[in-house]
């Protein structure tokens, strides 16, 4: 596999072991494993059907060689094997069928090279040589000198407001506009819509990864992780609805930590009630971004997200997004928002629902699909202050933005009071206790 991500080593896994039809393939293998530094026990007699057999059982080694001679349909039996084989293990597989169509089939389905048998020891050694150059490559990007890991998490302040539109484009952004390997974490288990935004399947990554966090380490992120361009990938779930979401938070945190190592940006899409459930998500990332609308609710909760900051994530610098702004419709203005939770927003992403409709019927971000956009346009200014955020201090990533001023003091309860009074007022809103 050519992951654009490197994978953070062998974890605790086998290094090798092989599935090898006849005795003479045994022969020259043998020795060449040794030379290897691995254990012949693991070179063990039969094919591809034990190979399945075996793996179903037991943990999936980093290099597995099978051999595909007594295999009536490869492809077939390679995918059987894809299923049973944990993700990351890189498979060479040998067989005595010289087709270049099959190898272009076997290469395509995942397989990371395909010998001819009679093997030769050469050939063995330069294919595991290879094959052990997948987990020791340098990052894609070594050349321009190591960049600092970014991590920024994206956190509605209420419902639909917009969290995941900017989570999903924010990260098609650093991928593409500012070159950066970027995973997606939707931590939506079970109604994200990050995949579905990049017109992708979610896949079992993240269900595996919360059902066996111990299992989770490079080799695991770059199979588990579903690819949605050359520097983008995203692990999300779309979990049944009949069953709670069972997990410590271990998974998560743990996936952080891979991220860190993989790629230059992670960017997490954290559901506020995820925020309450396991707080030390926060603990490691640089950025928060707080999307919010101009409401009096997301205003009362953007005040206690932010003091919820201050006291859980005090090294996580919040920035704050106002969403779906529309002049002249607001709830509340965005100078009273601003007074109200005492500090200024940052961007403002204007309402454009042509713009939305036009990201969901072509399958892309918000921001590649209507990429001169105004929205897009703030979505791209934010992009580059978080790129930016692990190289400036603190106080760049607040005084980000326009230059919004501050009203002082804003008293929030009076102004629900006010709201209330108000005749013919068609909402009734709690006042925050
Ligand atoms: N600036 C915008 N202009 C117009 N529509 C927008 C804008 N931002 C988001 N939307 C639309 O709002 C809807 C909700 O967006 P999204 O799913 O990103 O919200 P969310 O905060 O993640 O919601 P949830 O609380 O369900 O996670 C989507 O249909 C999206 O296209
Ligand atoms: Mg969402």
């Amino acid at each position: 596999m050519n992951a654009p991500w490197k994978t953070g080593g062998m974890g605790n896994r086998e290094p090798f072991s092989a599935f090898i039809c006849d005795e003479s393939s045994l022969d020259v293998l043998r020795p060449v494993v040794i030379e290897m530094g691995w254990q012949p026990e693991k070179c063990n007699k039969g094919g591809l059907r034990n190979a399945v057999q075996s793996l179903s059982i037991a943990a999936s080694p980093a290099i597995l060689m099978v051999d595909l001679s007594e295999s009536g349909d490869p492809l077939n039996d390679i995918n059987a094997l894809a299923e049973v084989c944990e993700p990351g293990t890189v498979v060479v597989a040998i067989g005595q069928v010289n087709d270049v169509r099959l190898y272009r089939d076997l290469i395509a389905s995942g397989i990371h090279d395909y010998l001819l048998k009679p093997l030769s020891a050469s050939q063995l050694r330069d294919a595991l040589t290879q094959a052990q150059s997948v987990f020791t490559a340098p990052r894609a990007n070594d050349g321009d000198g190591e960049k600092q890991h970014v991590s920024t998490a994206i956190v509605g302040t209420r419902g639909g407001v917009g969290a995941s539109t900017v989570a999903t484009s924010l990260a098609w952004l650093f991928s593409t506009e500012h070159e950066r390997s970027t995973a997606l974490l939707d931590l939506d288990v079970h109604f994200g819509t990050g995949a579905l935004a990049l017109d992708l399947e979610p896949g079992r990554g993240l269900t595996d990864a919360i059902e066996n966090p111990s299992r989770i380490d490079g080799l695991f992120i770059e199979r588990a992780m579903i690819r949605a361009n050359d520097r983008l990938a995203i692990m999300s779930a779309e979990a049944p609805i009949n069953s709670p979401l069972m997990t410590d938070g271990t998974a998560f945190v743990q996936l952080e930590e891979e991220f860190r190592q993989a790629f230059d940006i992670t960017v997490v899409d954290l559901p506020r009630n995820m925020l309450i459930n396991f707080p030390h998500l926060l603990a490691e990332v640089n950025v928060v971004t707080v999307v919010t609308e101009l409401t009096l609710a997301a205003a009362r909760d953007t005040i206690r997200i932010l003091s919820w900051l201050k006291t859980n994530a005090p090294a996580a610098q919040p920035l704050v997004v106002a969403n779906k702004v529309q002049a002249g419709a607001a709830e509340i203005s965005k100078a009273d928002f601003e007074a109200s939770i005492e500090r200024k927003i940052n961007f403002a992403i204007p309402y454009d629902q042509k713009a939305g409709i036009n990201a969901a019927k072509l399958g892309q971000t918000f921001a590649e699909a209507n990429r001169s956009s105004k929205a897009t346009q703030a979505m791209q200014d934010i992009a580059k202050v978080i790129v930016g955020a692990a190289e400036e201090d603190g106080a760049s990533v607040e005084e980000a933005g326009g230059s919004g001023s501050l009203l002082g003091k804003f008293d929030l309860k009076n102004l629900l009071g006010s709201k209330k009074e108000k005749a013919g007022s068609h909402e009734v809103v709690e006042p925050a206790e």
